[in-house]
């Protein structure tokens, strides 16, 4: 199949790429705008791909998305570009609004008029998938699970566009007929994350020798989600599912923020000890909260792992071990982003 992946040069999207082009026969062809988050040098190992193609584009540009759908003549659209960082949604909401919200929508139309013009069977075959995430059900107390079933409830500037982007998704499925399919995953976390989020920060702050900013009490609970076992459930869905299906997809590793800082000084204990041999959970620093941050997500993917046969592969612990290391054997792919476009500063501080 010919696969169009908007955000491919992401975190996820790229991670999916090297995925596909490693383990499908799939012709894969990425439509970026490359923002801040994206580096072309997650690609880098595919780019002599014969079946990899790039078009930098911004998807609120219906012109540009509309000429590269007519150019590539997709069979699925698998859609993750999107502005992802909650702190930064909470600094500059527009951005939000215009990429995760307007975006989809134009994207949407010009998938439409795309899928609309397939003969048969590409039309009937043609899936138009669409990754979201967990923090659209809101925030969980103590006990719970979100399902796919569980009510919308988004909190953030971040998660309320992502979830206007989702009943966009599913009211083009309902009244068009454009056959969707979605998943909603928890934290991603592996190699090529961008580090402003809270491991990859963790890493390289740690390496710097600087502190590491743990919001609050550190006692709020995400879920983590090895990101290569993400793009195989991604692949399991836009290839097997019904259209007008969502699943969720969770990765059974539910930890403290405390505690994934703790597993990630470990590790760097274990991998790279500190010059003076000390631990370097002697850096931990606890600071300002987030304003209105969530304090637990986490998934039931029970539907996912019984339909259609898909499960984890790596635990937090070896998943995390993978990452860290990752991280030492690759200093210039991060370092070249901080020098480039984010130096670790505190984001999201602002009351909205
Ligand atoms: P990311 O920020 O690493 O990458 C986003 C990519 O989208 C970048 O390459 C960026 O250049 C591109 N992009 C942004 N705006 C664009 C625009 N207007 N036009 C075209 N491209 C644009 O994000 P990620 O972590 O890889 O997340 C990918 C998707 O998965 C997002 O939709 C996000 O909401 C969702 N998601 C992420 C997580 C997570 O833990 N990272 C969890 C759940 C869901
Ligand atoms: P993050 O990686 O930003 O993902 P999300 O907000 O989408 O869950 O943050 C994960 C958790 O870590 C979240 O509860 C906020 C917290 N956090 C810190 O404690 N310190 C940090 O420096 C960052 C970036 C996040």
């Amino acid at each position: 199949m010919r696969i169009v992946i908007t955000g491919g040069a992401g975190f996820i999207g790229s991670a999916l790429v090297r995925h596909l082009l490693g383990e499908s026969g799939h012709e894969v062809h990425v439509l970026d705008k490359l923002t801040y988050a994206s580096t072309l040098a997650s690609l880098e190992s595919v780019s002599d791909n014969p079946r990899y193609g790039f078009t930098q584009a911004d998807i609120c540009d219906a012109a540009a998305v509309k000429g590269v759908l007519e150019r590539v003549d997709p069979d699925v659209i698998v859609h993750l570009a999107a502005e992802s960082h909650v702190d930064r949604s909470i600094d500059g909401p527009g951005a939000f609004i215009e990429t995760n919200v307007v975006g989809t929508y134009v994207l949407l139309q010009a998938a439409r008029a795309h899928w609309e013009n397939l003969p048969e069977p590409r039309r009937s075959g043609f899936r138009f998938h669409h990754v979201s995430t967990d923090e659209v059900f809101g925030a969980l107390t103590d006990d719970g699970y979100f399902t796919e079933d569980t009510a919308y409830d988004p909190r953030s500037p971040y998660s309320a566009s992502k979830a206007a982007s989702d009943h966009l998704v599913r009211a083009w499925w309902h009244t068009y007929g454009l056959p969707i399919t979605m998943t909603n995953c928890s934290n991603n976390y592996g190699p090529y994350h961008f580090p402003e989020k809270l491991i990859p920060l963790m890493i390289v702050k740690a390496l710097a020798g600087e502190p590491l900013p743990v919001y609050g009490r550190g006692e709020n609970v995400r879920d983590w989600l090895y990101v290569d076992d993400h793009a195989r459930a991604i692949r399991a869905v836009f290839e097997q599912a019904a259209p007008g299906s969502t699943y969720n997809v969770g990765g059974r590793a539910e930890r403290k923020n405390i505690e994934v800082v703790q597993g990630v000084c470990e590790a760097l204990d274990r991998l790279r000890p500190r010059a003076d041999a000390k631990p370097y959970a002697e850096q931990i620093s606890f600071v300002t909260d987030r304003p209105g941050h969530d304090f637990r997500y986490a998934i039931d993917c029970r539907r996912i792992e019984q339909d259609l046969g898909w499960a984890q592969t790596e635990t937090f612990e070896s998943g995390l071990l993978k990452t860290v290391g990752w991280f030492l054997d690759n200093e210039d792919w991060w370092r070249t982003i901080l020098e480039r476009s984010y130096t670790g500063q505190r984001l999201g501080l602002k009351q909205p």
